[in-house]
C-alpha cells in the first residue's frame, strides 16, 4: 500500500503537513502554528467519499483518561503506535477578546455545593486543567531544555481552542466514551507530550515494586526513595522556575517510568504560588483548587523543607 509522508516547513503558520494513506483512508494533519493561538487541525477522508460523515479513522490508541483529560498514543503512517502522545483537556480561556476571562461570573453561577466537585466539564476540573495546560505551554516555552529535570515529561506541541470536530472523530473512533467527555465544539486545551512506557497499567514493567502502600504517610519508607528523589527536583524546579505546588503526585497512576528507568511525573495536580503574585482570575483559581486548609499546608511543609523530601499532598 502507497504511503507517503510529506514533512514541510510551510509558512509561519502552519509548519506541519502530513498527509498519508492510512489503509483505506486519506488523512491530512495540519498543524497551525501560531504564537497567540496554535491549532491542530486532523481531516480524515475516506478515498471514494471526500467530507463523508463518519470517518474510520486510525490515528491513535486510547491510553486511558481520568477528570482531567483523555490521552491517546499517536500513530505512524504505517499505523504504528509512536513515542508521543496527545492529551486533550476540557477548559476555558485564559483571555477573551483580549480581555482576562470572566472566571468569576463562571464561579458565582456555579452553585457553592458544586464548586468542589470533580467530574468532566465541572468547574474544578475544568479549572485543575487550564492551570496544568498553562504549566504544559510554558514547560514548552523553556528555552534552555537542560534546565529542566528528568521527572518531566518532554512537551513537543501545544494548541487550544475549539475542539475541530476531525480531531473529535478521531477521539471518539480511538474511544467511545469520549463522544460524552467532549462534547462538540467544547473548548479544550491539548498537547503532546513523551510517552512513558512503564505505567500502572503494566505494572511499571517490573522496574518497581507493585505491592506498596500509596498514602502520603507510608511514602517517608526506603522503597520510595527513587520516586522520591525525581519528585525532589521536579517540585524544586516546579516551584523556584516555575511558580507552581504540585499534589496528588503520589497516586501511581500520574507518573510512570522510562525505558532508562528515570520516573516521570507526566500528570501533576498543579497550583500556582505564592498567591500574593497572582492575578485576580489566578488567585480565584488557586484558592478552588487547595483543598483544606489551603495554601497554609503547602507554605509549612515548603519552609520547613519537607515538601522537597517526599511527596506530602
Ligand atoms: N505521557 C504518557 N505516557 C504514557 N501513558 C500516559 C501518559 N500520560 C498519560 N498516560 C496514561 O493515561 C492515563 C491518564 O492520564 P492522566 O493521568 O494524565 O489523565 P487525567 O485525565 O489527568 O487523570 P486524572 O485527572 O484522573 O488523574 C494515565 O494513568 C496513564 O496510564
Ligand atoms: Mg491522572
Amino acid at each position: 500500500m502507497a504511503s507517503i509522508d510529506i514533512i514541510r516547513q510551510l509558512s509561519a503558520k502552519e509548519a506541519l503537513l502530513r498527509a498519508f494513506n492510512n489503509q483505506n483512508i486519506f488523512v491530512i494533519r495540519k498543524i497551525y502554528m501560531d504564537d497567540n493561538a496554535d491549532q491542530i487541525m486532523t481531516a480524515t477522508y475516506t478515498k471514494t467519499e471526500l467530507g463523508a460523515e463518519s470517518f474510520e479513522a486510525d490515528t491513535m490508541e486510547y491510553l486511558g483518561s481520568g477528570y482531567g483529560g483523555s490521552v491517546y498514543r499517536l500513530k505512524d503512517n504505517e499505523g504504528k503506535p509512536i513515542d508521543k502522545v496527545l492529551k486533550v483537556v476540557r477548559t476555558f480561556p485564559n483571555t477573551e477578546k483580549g480581555r482576562p476571562f470572566k472566571y468569576s461570573e463562571l464561579l458565582v453561577n456555579t452553585p457553592v455545593a458544586d464548586r468542589k466537585k470533580f467530574y468532566p466539564g465541572s468547574l474544578k476540573s475544568m479549572t485543575m486543567n487550564r492551570i496544568q495546560a498553562n504549566f504544559f505551554k510554558e514547560l514548552l516555552r523553556i528555552k534552555d531544555k537542560d534546565e529542566i529535570p528528568n521527572g518531566l515529561p518532554i512537551i513537543y506541541k501545544y494548541a487550544e481552542g475549539k475542539l475541530p470536530s476531525s480531531l473529535r472523530n478521531e477521539m471518539i473512533t480511538a474511544k467511545k466514551e469520549s463522544e460524552k467527555k467532549f462534547p462538540e465544539d467544547a473548548y479544550v486545551s491539548l498537547w503532546i507530550m513523551e510517552y512513558i512506557p512503564c505505567v500502572y497499567k503494566n505494572e511499571f514493567c517490573g522496574k518497581i515494586p507493585m505491592r506498596r502502600k500509596w498514602t502520603v504517610s507510608n511514602l517517608k519508607n526506603k522503597s520510595y526513595t527513587k520516586e522520591n528523589e525525581a519528585y525532589g527536583e521536579v517540585a524544586t524546579f516546579v516551584l523556584n522556575d516555575m511558580g507552581y505546588v504540585m499534589k496528588d503526585v503520589v497516586n501511581p497512576r500520574n507518573f510512570g517510568i522510562r525505558n532508562n528507568g528515570e520516573i516521570v511525573y507526566f500528570d501533576p495536580f498543579l497550583i500556582p504560588y505564592p498567591s500574593q503574585e497572582l492575578n485576580t482570575n489566578e488567585k480565584l483559581m488557586a484558592s478552588l483548587l487547595y483543598g483544606f486548609d489551603g495554601e497554609e499546608k503547602f507554605q509549612k511543609a515548603i519552609d520547613n523543607g519537607n515538601y522537597f523530601k517526599y511527596r506530602s499532598f
